[in-house]
Formats: structure tokens, C-alpha cells, sequence
């Protein structure tokens, strides 16, 4: 009996000093930002955003599936699958795994595989305005399931399904200033892990004006400042315990203002 209570006992505190020496070593960036340079900018915010207590899958159906974006706060609970991204953790389980990344331009010409710890060490960094879409190399989608398993089985995506489709997830890591030029697709949640994701985004017919090799940064710095009231997006900045929905066919762009890992789950 004395034997159990000290073996509970020691279990228990082995876990708690793994969890204080993860959250020492780490804070609440999960060891990604480290010295790196974020981006201040998060703009301004004009998407509904809601806690999802506030919102039944009625209304979401009603009042945003087809409609427009929304952004949903504290309807996941990640917290497993937040410690799992640790940036020690997902070195531990994955380093020599093999990652594909993609150029980041609205076309993603070039594939390229890596080794998950020479991501990390050499490519993962803060992307300057000057770089090309095409020249920028992305760690966003293709992952390998098989490999990955274990991790993408503790995710919990949001719960409200859009009816007729199935749920696909795409995981990436990226620096701060990095992010993907405008393009659409299906309808689909994006959630960010660790880091703030900026967010911008135009109904289906009204294709905004970029070039499809520069980066979303570029747009930014160039397009972006000049529009009239009537060009501007709908636009908002997301941390995690937030996950913003964008439905069918809406164009947008996204950029990284810290390093960020992050999960969408696109509804094929
Ligand atoms: C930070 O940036 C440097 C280069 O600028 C890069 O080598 C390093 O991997 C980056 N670290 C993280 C955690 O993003
Ligand atoms: C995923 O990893 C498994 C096991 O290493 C490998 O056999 C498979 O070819 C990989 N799949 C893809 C799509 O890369
Ligand atoms: C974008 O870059 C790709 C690959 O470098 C190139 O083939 C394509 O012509 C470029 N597109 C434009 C519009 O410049």
C-alpha cells in the first residue's frame, strides 16, 4: 500500500516538473519567438467576433456559414495539442522526419522536402518585405498523417460542420512576415497554436488587386496603405483560443506577425 501512494506519488510529480520546467523554458510562446523580431502591426478588426457560448450552431448555419467570416472564441480547447507544438516537444517526436514545403505565392509552383530539424535550424525565420513569394519557401499543409498521427489525433477541430463536407487538417509553422498571398478555396476554419496570424479577406466577387508572386508583407506595405474605403477588407488579427471561419469561394491572404504554429481544417 505505502509502495503505491509513494509510486502515485512520485508519477504525479515527475508530471508536474515536466509541465514547470516546459513552461520555464518556454512561456507562452512555446519556445518559437524566441528572439526573434515580431510584427507590431495587428490593424484593425471589423469580422464579428464571438465566444462561441453566444452563438448556436443554428445561427452559425443562419447568420455566417454562407454569409461571411467570423471569428470564434474558446469553441476548441487545445490545450494537449498546444503542449505537444512545444517547439522542444515537436523536435523530440519529429526531427528527422521529412516535412514538404511549398513557395509561397497564390499559385505554389515549387515543392521541396526537408528534414523537420533543418526546417527549424535554417529556414524557419522572419521573411523581409524585398523577398519574393515564389523565392519563399512555406511549411503550410502536406503533412504526413501516417508520421504525424499521434499529434494531429489529439487536435480537436471546431465542432460546427458545414453540411456536405468533410473535414481535412493542414499544419504549418512559418516566421514572423511570412504568410500567403490571396487565393480561395472551399470553406474552412483557421486556427493558430502559438503566435498572432493576421487576417485579410474579400467576398468571391471582389477579387482584390495583387500580384500573384509577391508576398502578402509586400502587399501590405504597397497596396494595402492605398486603398479607399470602399477596396478595404474585412481583416482581423487571431491568437490562439480563437479560430476564425472563412466561407466558400471568399479570397484571402494571411500573414505571421510572431512565429506561429497553426491548424486549418478546410471543408472539401
Ligand atoms: C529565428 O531566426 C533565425 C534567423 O533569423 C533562425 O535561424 C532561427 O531558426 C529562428 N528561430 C525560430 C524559433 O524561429
Ligand atoms: C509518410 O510516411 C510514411 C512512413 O515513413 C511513408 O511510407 C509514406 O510514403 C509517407 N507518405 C507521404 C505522402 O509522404
Ligand atoms: C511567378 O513565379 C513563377 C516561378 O518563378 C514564374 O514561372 C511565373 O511566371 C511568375 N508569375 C508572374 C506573374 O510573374
Amino acid at each position: 500500500m505505502g509502495r503505491k501512494v509513494t509510486c502515485i506519488f512520485l508519477s504525479v510529480l515527475s508530471a508536474w516538473l515536466l509541465v514547470a520546467r516546459e513552461s520555464a523554458l518556454f512561456g507562452d510562446d512555446g519556445g518559437w519567438s524566441s528572439g526573434n523580431h515580431s510584427l507590431r502591426d495587428e490593424g484593425p478588426c471589423n469580422i464579428d467576433v464571438i465566444h462561441y457560448t453566444s452563438l448556436t450552431y443554428a445561427q452559425f448555419l443562419q447568420q455566417y456559414a454562407y454569409v461571411k467570416p467570423v471569428i470564434l472564441r474558446g469553441i476548441t480547447d487545445n490545450k494537449r495539442f498546444r503542449f505537444l507544438c512545444s517547439k522542444y516537444n515537436l523536435l523530440r517526436e519529429y526531427r528527422d522526419k521529412t516535412v514538404r514545403l511549398s513557395t509561397a505565392n497564390t499559385h505554389s509552383y515549387r515543392k521541396v522536402d526537408v528534414l523537420f530539424d533543418e526546417f527549424v535550424e535554417y529556414l524557419l525565420r522572419p521573411q523581409s518585405a524585398g523577398t519574393l513569394g515564389s523565392e519563399t519557401l512555406y511549411f503550410f499543409g502536406d503533412n504526413n498523417f501516417t508520421e504525424w498521427e499521434a499529434l494531429f489525433d489529439e487536435y480537436h477541430a471546431p465542432p460546427y460542420k458545414i453540411p456536405h463536407t468533410n473535414p481535412a487538417y493542414s499544419f504549418g509553422i512559418a516566421g514572423p512576415g511570412t504568410g500567403v498571398p490571396f487565393h480561395w478555396h472551399g470553406p474552412g476554419y483557421s486556427e493558430v497554436i502559438y503566435g498572432r496570424k493576421r487576417w485579410f479577406l474579400y467576398p468571391p466577387d471582389e477579387e482584390p488587386e495583387f500580384h500573384p508572386n509577391h508576398t502578402t508583407l509586400t502587399w501590405v506595405r504597397d497596396a494595402y496603405s492605398s486603398l479607399g474605403i470602399q477596396q478595404r477588407p474585412l481583416e482581423c488579427t487571431i491568437r490562439p483560443g480563437e479560430v476564425l471561419y472563412f466561407p466558400d469561394r471568399w479570397w484571402h491572404a494571411t500573414l505571421n506577425l510572431d512565429t506561429s504554429v497553426f491548424i486549418s481544417t478546410f471543408l472539401g
